[in-house]
């Protein structure tokens, strides 16, 4: 098979976006106990901080991290989390059918925070909370004295407010599973008074308001558009979430996943825009893909413990990731920049453990799952400003979605250092690729470096005792001559082309 691409600098989407390469610590699984957090590992810092989990998520080029939650944050007492830990109550997390010690809470994932160089993004309870207390969390985070709250923050070591930026009014509130679930009107309400007070204290937030927990609720839609409605002029963003898995083998629609997410933003701009045409507001409401991942739903490990077992930190969402899932994360990628104008933020979810790139042993080792590195590779090399390509390529048949293009691909271009960036996905199952990408818009560019993540065997995956064989490998057909690049694409693989 072959393609051709354009990439031109006149035809700039937006600018690359640091918070879209954003995580997610939930209190689910092993993600915060055993994964950000093990004292008894040997490079834990004095909050118990894993210090190769630190390094690994700064090699992973994280901006933000979403925490505590997820389904935990509708059933969160914030305040469990502060003070002498010693001191502090072990709840039952309903969610997740566990129990919290509360050994990390607003506190200390700050200072991990600040160790591991993210910005934090909260989300307050909606689910059985409301109002008041999510202007309690936030004057204790974000006032910086002589109140009760932001006083005991002091107390408790932080002398200087967090001055969090970034809250989530609440999560995934449409969903029957939430702890608290809402219809759109009442949800709506609620988020738009939340705000509206939280902007009373700190006018200058920005808060994501929920939007779908994916784009089959039966509810898609209509939900945006009634939430929208009530809460318009008191957000910013309005949340996406969208999880993928392979489905009963079929491998060609799983690798196409990307359809379902540039469906997913541009139905819930459109419907953003709706509203804003009816309310006559001026603003635009921007995207936070705040969740989004390859996810194996339906695996035993996702399903929580029952009756009378509430563990601490049980094994959760552990999943493993192949070659072809990892290709399908650096497609979800591509096409959360080719919105860039439309999605200003985004959370993969989520980071160690629990459906993530960073896995842990309790007390030993760390390691890279294959999902890692299409997303460091673009965290890295991403810069500058989005381009709009114009992409001719053959279609393959899914049972999915139809007949859709083998080839997506996007391009960056860094004008401060004449880099471009290509990233690029060939989703046929079976065939190569060989790419023809016309680069005349620009002078002189050489490949300054190209690698491509693919197996013979897509179902690889990593271990502990061996995460660098599947590692992206150089790809020595890509090549530019007369102004035009070259290169051969292998069936279910991910590709990054620098060019300078
Ligand atoms: O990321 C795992 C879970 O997926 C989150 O807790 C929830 O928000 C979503 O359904």
């Amino acid at each position: 098979l072959s393609a051709s691409v354009t990439v031109d600098p006149a035809f700039v989407v937006g600018p690359v976006r640091r918070r879209t390469f954003g995580s997610f610590v939930e209190h689910l699984g092993r993600s915060v106990y055993t994964g950000i957090h093990d004292p008894e590992h040997p490079t834990a810092d004095a909050d118990g901080f894993r210090g190769d989990v630190v390094e690994l998520t700064r090699e992973l080029g994280v901006s933000t991290v979403r925490y505590p939650g997820g389904n935990f944050v509708s059933g969160y007492r914030w305040e469990d989390g502060i003070g002498p830990v010693e001191d502090r109550p072990r709840r039952l997390d309903l969610a997740w059918h566990s129990t919290d010690p509360n050994l990390v809470g607003v506190d200390e994932f700050m200072r991990w925070a600040e160790r591991t160089g993210v910005e934090p993004m909260m989300a307050v309870n909606l689910g059985t909370r409301g109002v008041q207390e999510a202007l309690d969390l936030l004057e204790y985070c974000n006032v910086p004295g002589g109140t009760a709250w932001s006083d005991l923050r002091r107390a408790n070591g932080a002398e200087e407010p967090y001055r969090v930026s970034m809250w989530c009014l609440g999560n995934e509130m449409d969903g029957p599973w939430q702890i608290g679930a809402k219809t759109a009107a009442e949800y709506g309400r609620l988020a738009a008074e939340t705000a509206r007070a939280m902007r009373m204290i700190d006018p200058d937030l920005e808060l994501v308001v929920c939007g779908s927990s994916n784009s089959g609720m039966p509810t898609f839609g209509a939900w945006e558009h009634t939430v929208l409605t009530e809460a318009y002029e008191h957000v910013d963003h309005v949340s996406a979430h969208a999880y993928y898995y392979e489905e009963d083998g079929d491998l060609a629609s799983f690798l196409a996943s990307a359809v379902d997410m540039d469906h997913f933003v541009d139905s819930v701009a459109a419907t953003a825009d709706a509203v804003r045409a009816a309310g006559k507001h001026t603003k635009r409401i921007h995207i936070s893909f705040d969740e989004w991942n390859v996810w194996y739903q339906k695996r035993a490990e996702s399903r929580p413990p029952s009756g009378d077992d509430w563990p601490v930190a049980p094994v959760l969402l552990e999943d493993r990731y192949n070659v072809a899932d990892a290709v399908v994360v650096g497609n979800l990628l591509i096409s959360l920049l080719r919105h860039t104008d439309r999605v200003h933020a985004a959370s993969q979810a989520q980071l160690v453990n629990v459906i993530a790139p960073i896995m842990t042993e309790p007390g030993g080792r760390s390691w890279k799952q294959t999902i890692f590195h299409p997303f460091a590779l673009t965290s890295r090399h991403a810069a500058g400003e989005v381009l709009r390509l114009a992409i001719d390529a053959p279609t393959t048949d899914t049972a999915r979605f139809g007949e859709v293009p083998v080839l997506d691909a996007v391009a960056t271009h860094d004008a401060g250092t004449g880099e471009v960036v290509v990233l690029a996905t060939n989703r046929s199952v079976t065939d190569e690729v060989t790419l023809d990408v016309d680069l005349r818009g620009f002078e002189g560019l050489r490949v300054v470096e190209a690698l491509t993540l693919s197996n013979p065997d897509h179902t690889w995956s990593a271990t502990a005792d061996d995460d660098s064989s599947v590692a992206p490998r150089s790809n020595a057909t890509a090549q530019v001559a007369d102004g035009r690049l070259g290169a051969v694409l292998p069936p279910v693989s991910w590709s990054i082309v620098r060019l300078g």
